[in-house]
């Protein structure tokens, strides 16, 4: 049975930066509240004209220069997002468009900040089962779209990014050796953008009501993130016959630092092991993930052999981790 392994990593962080200095005039906030209940400092904003798929298809060009990969030798391709360019097309067909890619099968997938962990298990499985040999795996978000800033307890958290992996077989050792992936559908209503879609489709009502922007019922979250994030580090352990010391780096979603330390205290492993990027990015849901291992990667931080776990939570709920040998050499 053929493995699936990341052949490279890749990118794209818009350039206009917002500080919490600039929050401190749009809402009723300060830099040290945000900083001390979050740990960030500033986001990134998608420019007009400039979409989801946009940064993606940048994410995805770097991560093939990585690979030493042609845009020619990918035969699928998955986006996690849930900040699509619109309904349909799916932001995947707009990213093959963009590299020009024609004929393979190419979907978005809808996990929120769990999205980049559901992809590569997806993607792991459709290498595994032989039927493809490598594929691009991406999230984008611009959740600034789907941003109220009018409500200071949820537009401090939010910004926009891209990451992707190139995601290849082998018939040696496995770089993807598993994943932990779940949901509980019944926690909706805490973590959601209502309006827009099917349910509550887009009116003069829902726009002056502010339904399409996400809501959050942000202390309830905080204590289930840091559950479903360490149970989802324990079972893949388990799941492996591994230790926690066995990991090299552990890649979370960057929500809140304090859930990062939660989530440390929680399962006794140290803080340094943990990727942290927060300040510098915010949340950018499902691209959260990739755009810590790419700068990871970038860094030098990754070399050939060690242990990586992903990990992370999201709407829905939904939440899981990947466990990843580094299969490339140390930059
Ligand atoms: N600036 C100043 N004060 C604020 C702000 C702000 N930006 N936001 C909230 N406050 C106030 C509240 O109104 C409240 O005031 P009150 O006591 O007078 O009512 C006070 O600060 C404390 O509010 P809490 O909600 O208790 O603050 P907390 O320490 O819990 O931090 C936060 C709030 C940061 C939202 C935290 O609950 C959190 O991070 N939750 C999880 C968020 C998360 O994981 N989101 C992920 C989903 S996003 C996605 O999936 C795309």
């Amino acid at each position: 049975m053929p493995k699936a392994y990341i052949a490279g990593t890749g990118s794209c962080l818009p350039e206009t930066v917002l500080t919490n200095r600039d929050m401190e005039v749009m809402v009723d906030t300060t830099d040290e509240w945000i900083v001390t209940r979050t740990g960030i400092k500033e986001r990134r904003i998608c420019p007009r004209g400039m979409a989801s798929s946009d940064l993606g298809q940048l994410a995805c060009r770097k991560a093939l220069e990585d690979a030493s990969a042609d845009p020619s030798e990918i035969e699928f391709i998955i986006s996690a997002t849930v900040s699509p360019d619109m309904f349909f097309p799916s932001t995947a067909c707009l990213i093959q468009s963009k590299l020009g890619i024609r004929n393979i099968p190419v979907f978005d997938l809808s996990a929120a900040c769990s999205g980049f962990i559901y992809a590569l298990e997806t993607a792991r499985n459709f290498i595994e089962c032989g039927s493809y040999r490598t594929g691009l795996v991406v999230a984008n978000e611009c959740m600034s779209r789907l941003t109220d800033y009018k409500d200071r307890g949820t537009c401090v958290l939010l910004g926009d990014g891209a990451g992707a992996a190139v995601v290849r077989s082998t018939e040696g050792e496995a770089g993807l050796m598993g994943s932990y992936i779940s949901a509980d559908g019944n926690y909706r209503e805490i973590l959601n953008a209502p309006a827009g879609g099917s349910y509550m489709p887009a009116s003069f009502e829902t726009v002056e009501n502010r339904c399409h922007f996400m809501k959050m019922e942000g202390a309830a979250l905080f204590k289930i993130a840091i559950m479903s994030m360490s149970e989802a580090v324990n079972k893949l352990l388990e799941s492996h016959g591994l230790k926690k010391d066995d990991i090299t780096l552990l890649i979370p979603h960057q929500a809140n630092l304090r859930i990062i330390q939660g989530v440390a205290r929680n399962l006794r492993i140290k803080e340094g092991k943990f990727y942290i990027n927060i300040e510098k990015y915010g949340n950018m849901s499902a691209a959260c993930v990739p755009v810590a291992l790419d700068e990871s990667n970038r860094k030098g931080i990754l070399g050939k052999g060690d242990l990586l776990m992903t990990v992370s939570f999201g709407g829905g709920l939904t939440w899981g981790a990947n466990l990843i040998k580094w299969t490339k050499d140390r930059k």
